[in-house]
C-alpha cells in the first residue's frame, strides 16, 4: 500500500468518482425516463439544497469512519479498493439496456413480473415480487450479474462502506470466544445475496469458517463465482428460507444480516430474528444492517418516504416505522445497540449465555 496520506487521497478520490457516476447516471437515466416514459415517472419533489448538504454531511463521515477503522486494522486497507471495475464496465451497458423493461413494470404497477419457470411453492409468496422493479426479482442469473453494479449506484458508491459498518461489531461480539481458535468460529450470512459482505467478512477474518444463506440460486451463483474462485476456504452457500433456515441449534458463533430486514414484511421480520437466535450459541452475536429508519434520522425523512415512491419496495414503509430492537428484545436477545451510519443502521445483539 502507498504512503498513508497518498493512500487516503487515493480512497477519496474513488468515493468521489463512485459518487460523482452514481449522480450522473441517476441524473441521465431519470431525464430520458420523463422523455420516454413520463409515466412512469415518481411523483417525488426535488431534494432541498439544506438537505442536500445534510446528506453529503453524512457521506463524508460516513467516508471518514471507513478509513479510520481501516487504519485502526479492523479490516485491511485494500478492502477500500475491492471492486471488480473491468466487470462492472463490462455490464454497465446491460443496465441501460434492462430500463425500458422497469419503466414498463413501473408504468403498469406490474409488481409480480416473475420468470415464467419459477416454481413458486418453494418460495414465501412476498418474495414473489419485483423488488426495486428489478427484471425477474431475485430469480434469475441477470437479475444477479446486474444487482451489485446497480445497488452501487443507488447509493453514489457508498454500498460497500455501509455494509463495513458491520464488521466492528461483529469482531467485538467474536471476542466473546477469544478462547477459541479462529478456524474453530462459524459466521453465518443471512440473505447473502451475491456474497459481497461474506468477501468483506472473510477479509477481515481470515479464517472463520463462513455460511451463507439465500432464497435465490442465482445470487447464490453470483456469490459463488466471487467467494469461491481463489485459494481461500471455500464458503459455503445454502439455498434457504432465513426464516426456518436448516441449521441446527447453536450452531454459529456470529451471524451477520445485511439488507433483509426492509424488503420483509413486519411477521416474516420477527421470524427471521427468531430463528437467528435459535441458531446462534449462546453468547453469539447478531448483527443487523440495513435502511435508516424515521425515528433516529428525522432529517432524512423525505428520503425515506420517498423511496418506495421511487422503487417497488412494498415493506419499507412499515420497516421506516418499525422497532427492531423490541423485537430483538422480545425474541430473547440481549445487549442490544444500534447506530446509524449514512443510509445504514446497524444493530448488534448477543443471545444470553
Ligand atoms: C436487498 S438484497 C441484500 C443482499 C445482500 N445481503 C447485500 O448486502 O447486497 C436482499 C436479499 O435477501 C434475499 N431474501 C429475501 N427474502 C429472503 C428470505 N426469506 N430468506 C432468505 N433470503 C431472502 C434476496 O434473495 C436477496 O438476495
Amino acid at each position: 500500500m502507498a504512503s498513508p496520506n497518498l493512500a487516503k487521497f487515493a480512497y477519496q478520490t474513488l468515493q468521489q468518482g463512485k459518487s460523482l457516476a452514481g449522480l450522473a447516471h441517476k441524473e441521465l437515466s431519470s431525464k430520458l425516463m420523463e422523455l420516454v416514459a413520463p409515466e412512469a415517472m415518481p411523483n417525488t419533489k426535488p431534494l432541498t439544497r439544506e438537505l442536500i448538504l445534510q446528506l453529503r454531511r453524512s457521506m463524508a463521515a460516513l467516508e471518514q469512519l471507513d478509513w479510520s477503522e481501516a487504519e485502526q486494522g479492523i479490516y485491511p486497507k485494500a478492502q477500500l479498493f475491492e471492486a471488480p471495475w473491468l466487470e462492472w464496465a463490462a455490464k454497465y451497458p446491460l443496465i441501460w439496456l434492462d430500463l425500458p423493461s422497469t419503466w414498463e413494470r413501473r408504468k403498469k404497477r406490474n409488481t409480480r413480473d416473475i420468470p415464467e419457470r419459477v416454481v413458486p411453492d418453494i418460495y414465501p409468496d412476498y418474495y414473489l415480487q419485483n423488488f426495486h422493479h428489478q427484471t425477474d426479482g431475485y430469480l434469475s442469473n441477470h437479475s444477479a450479474e446486474l444487482y451489485d453494479l446497480q445497488v452501487e449506484i443507488l447509493f453514489n458508491g457508498t454500498a460497500d462502506s455501509m455494509r463495513r459498518r458491520i464488521l466492528a461489531p461483529l469482531k467485538r461480539g467474536l471476542m466473546h470466544f477469544k478462547g477459541r481458535s479462529e478456524e474453530s468460529l462459524r459466521v453465518l450470512d443471512v440473505a447473502t445475496g451475491t456474497g459481497r459482505t461474506l468477501k468483506q467478512i472473510r477479509s477481515a477474518l481470515p479464517k472463520v469458517e463462513l455460511l451463507g444463506i439465500d432464497l435465490s440460486a442465482s445470487y447464490l451463483r453470483q456469490a459463488s463465482k466471487y467467494l469461491n474462485n481463489g485459494s481461500t476456504e471455500l464458503a459455503q452457500l445454502i439455498r434457504g428460507n432465513a426464516e426456518e433456515m436448516p441449521f441446527a441449534n447453536s450452531s454459529m458463533q456470529a451471524l451477520t444480516c445485511v439488507y433483509l430486514f426492509h424488503e420483509l414484511p413486519p411477521k416474516a421480520r420477527q421470524n427471521v430474528i427468531d430463528d437467528c437466535l435459535r441458531v446462534l450459541e449462546p453468547g453469539g452475536i447478531l448483527v443487523i444492517a440495513d435502511s435508516i429508519q424515521k425515528t433516529d434520522s428525522p432529517q432524512f425523512a423525505k428520503v425515506l418516504e420517498d423511496f418506495p415512491k421511487v422503487f417497488h419496495e412494498p415493506y419499507y414503509k412499515d420497516y421506516i416505522n418499525d422497532d427492531i430492537s423490541e423485537r430483538l428484545s422480545s425474541s430473547g436477545f440481549t445487549n442490544i445497540h444500534s447506530e446509524s451510519h449514512f443510509m445504514t443502521k446497524i444493530w448488534s445483539a448477543r443471545k444470553e449465555n
